[in-house]
């Protein structure tokens, strides 16, 4: 008999065949609602796992059964021989997949093409220059307004991210759907998340059911698309549109029953969900050299059903103790 081919379950059942990936906890950008005011604790050089590192790593996770990989950050783009990695990473035969802010992406565009990197989530929470400006301390926004027309010029599958804030972008929801009129992207609205340092108080979240009204007050009847599986958002179409649009309910209505993802961070931190409070260490093993499957395949019976235990409500005492987002990697 051949042995079971080898995979990556928790205890609730679920196949983990996802695996997000932080590049580096470094930003160019400084957006308040990831990035702590006073700072990040920034990892040290020697415990980020090197280019070779996240290759064997990722390998191994391959081998588990991971067929996507989303490499995320702080921001991607500005890890050194970002491009030797994305072509090394693209030889594994995975779906590779990636979250940027855009800011050098053109330099990437034609590589991304080439190895059949398609799939492009790109932060963008406003329309407006001088807003951006405000969100994310930096002046980037014309540079990244560009890069987003060479994408679609591109023929890539491009999603905004938006994180939804009130007083801050919740006037911009319909400036959003009006931008997918012409456009073949997707918007996705994400709810406002708690995460250490970052200052969150749900009253300045915008929920699921206030952006579908803003919405439909506006562009009446919304047409509910099918989701796909494992997805973590709702999509959503818009009569007449060429583009359509998403929610990420993570705080009114989590869809974490079918969750199939693991983070690692950049310094090679396994964790099973994005509040979790505690991870796995998976560069110091590998880096002795020990067997790596059962590691891994341990690290996932802690996962717990949703939200890293908050099945009810977010708790201060609980994330508060959790990495910033930044840190994380989305
Ligand atoms: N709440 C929700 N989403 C967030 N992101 C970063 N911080 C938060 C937060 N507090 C999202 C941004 C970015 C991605 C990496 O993570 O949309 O695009
Ligand atoms: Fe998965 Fe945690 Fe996200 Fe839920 S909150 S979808 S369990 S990572």
């Amino acid at each position: 008999m051949t042995e079971a081919k080898k995979q990556i379950v928790d205890n609730f059942g679920r196949p983990h065949t996802y695996l997000r990936i932080s590049l580096t906890d470094r930003c160019n950008l400084r957006c308040f609602y990831c990035m702590p005011e006073d700072g990040v604790e920034l990892i040290e050089k020697p415990n980020i796992m090197s280019l070779e590192e996240i290759i064997e790593l990722s390998r191994t996770f391959r081998d588990l059964g991971v067929d996507t990989i989303r490499l995320t950050g702080g921001e991607p783009l500005v890890r050194k021989n970002f491009g030797y990695l994305v072509e090394e990473l693209a030889k594994l035969g995975v779906t590779l997949k990636i979250t940027t802010n855009g800011i050098t992406l053109d330099k990437y565009l034609e590589l991304f093409q080439k190895i059949g990197l398609r799939k492009i989530n790109l932060s963008l929470d406003t329309l407006d220059k001088a807003k951006s400006v405000f969100i994310t301390k930096r002046d980037y926004f014309e540079r990244v307004m560009r890069n987003l027309e060479k994408s679609l010029e591109m023929d890539m599958e491009v999603k905004l991210n938006i994180v939804l804030i009130k007083g801050v972008n919740d006037n911009e929801i319909n400036d959003f759907i009006a931008f997918t009129k012409h456009k073949n992207l997707t918007v996705k609205f994400i709810e406002f998340m708690p995460f250490k340092g970052n200052k969150w108080d749900w009253s300045k979240g915008v929920g699921k059911q206030e952006i579908l009204d803003t919405i439909s007050e506006q562009f009446g009847t919304i047409q509910e698309l099918k989701n796909p599986r494992h997805s973590t958002s709702s999509n959503f179409k818009v009569d007449g549109h060429t583009g359509s649009f998403a929610i990420v309910s993570t705080i009114t209505s989590p869809f974490c029953e079918d969750c199939n993802r693991i983070r690692v961070t950049a310094d090679g931190k396994m964790m099973n969900c994005l509040f979790a409070s505690s991870d796995t260490d998976l560069l110091t093993p590998m880096r002795n050299g020990e067997p790596m499957n059962d590691i891994i395949m341990n690290a996932i019976k802690t996962k717990k059903y949703s939200r890293d235990g908050m099945d009810v409500k977010m708790d201060a005492d609980h994330y508060e103790k959790n990495r910033s987002m930044i840190s994380i990697g989305g």
